[in-house]
């Protein structure tokens, strides 16, 4: 340690306390027609294209994957921050996520997840494997289709934890020669 000054860290045992790796960008994810914030997702195979997202055992989402094998994850513009955190607060067992969101359907899937219209992009995702691992079940999905909007914003929806919503600032571009 540094003499004579304070540790320039705070050490804490459990995330209650600290903090997430954040902001993380956050979708919609769909399955037939209730609507669930998720923001632990991730690509985890290219070719083919497989996505991963963690769902808390407890969320109706749970039960609705486990039987439906399929959802969409609506990618969202960062305006709609309040709606996506009204249907973090609400359980679509009891409520009908969907009619309070007041956010329009363009579609469904063939298993009846909506794919919502003010979404940049959308992944039709359909369940391969699922692994239980503490309070969160990873389901891995097959991504079978990708819809991407025309009129795509530059404003992804980024979550930062207890209410706090952004989006990016600037963006660099590199040269084409550094691009991999
Ligand atoms: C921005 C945001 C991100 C969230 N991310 C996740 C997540 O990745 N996994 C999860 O299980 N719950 C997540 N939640 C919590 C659920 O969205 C919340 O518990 C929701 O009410 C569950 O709805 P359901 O019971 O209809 O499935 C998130 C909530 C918010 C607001």
């Amino acid at each position: 340690m540094r003499k004579n000054e304070e540790p320039m860290f705070k050490t804490y045992n459990t995330l209650e306390q600290a903090t997430h790796a954040q902001p993380r960008v956050t979708a919609l994810l769909a399955c037939q027609n209730n609507l669930m914030p998720t923001s632990w997702h991730m690509p985890i195979s290219k070719a083919p294209f497989r996505y991963a997202v963690a769902v808390r055992e407890e969320n109706y989402t749970h039960q609705l994957i486990e039987e439906n094998k399929s959802f969409t994850l609506n990618f969202l513009p960062s305006e709609h921050f309040e709606t996506v955190n009204l249907m973090g607060k609400l359980h679509g067992d009891i409520n009908d996520k969907l009619a309070q969101s007041n956010l329009e359907v363009e579609n469904v899937d063939r298993f009846k997840n909506v794919l919502l219209n003010a979404s940049d992009f959308i992944y039709e995702c359909e369940v391969c494997d699922t692994y239980k691992n503490g309070d969160h079940t990873i389901f891995i999905a097959d991504v079978v289709k990708i819809h991407v909007n025309d009129k795509q914003s530059d404003k992804p929806m980024l979550f930062s934890g207890r209410g706090r919503y952004g989006t990016v600032g600037e963006t660099f571009t590199l040269s084409k020669r550094s691009i991999l």
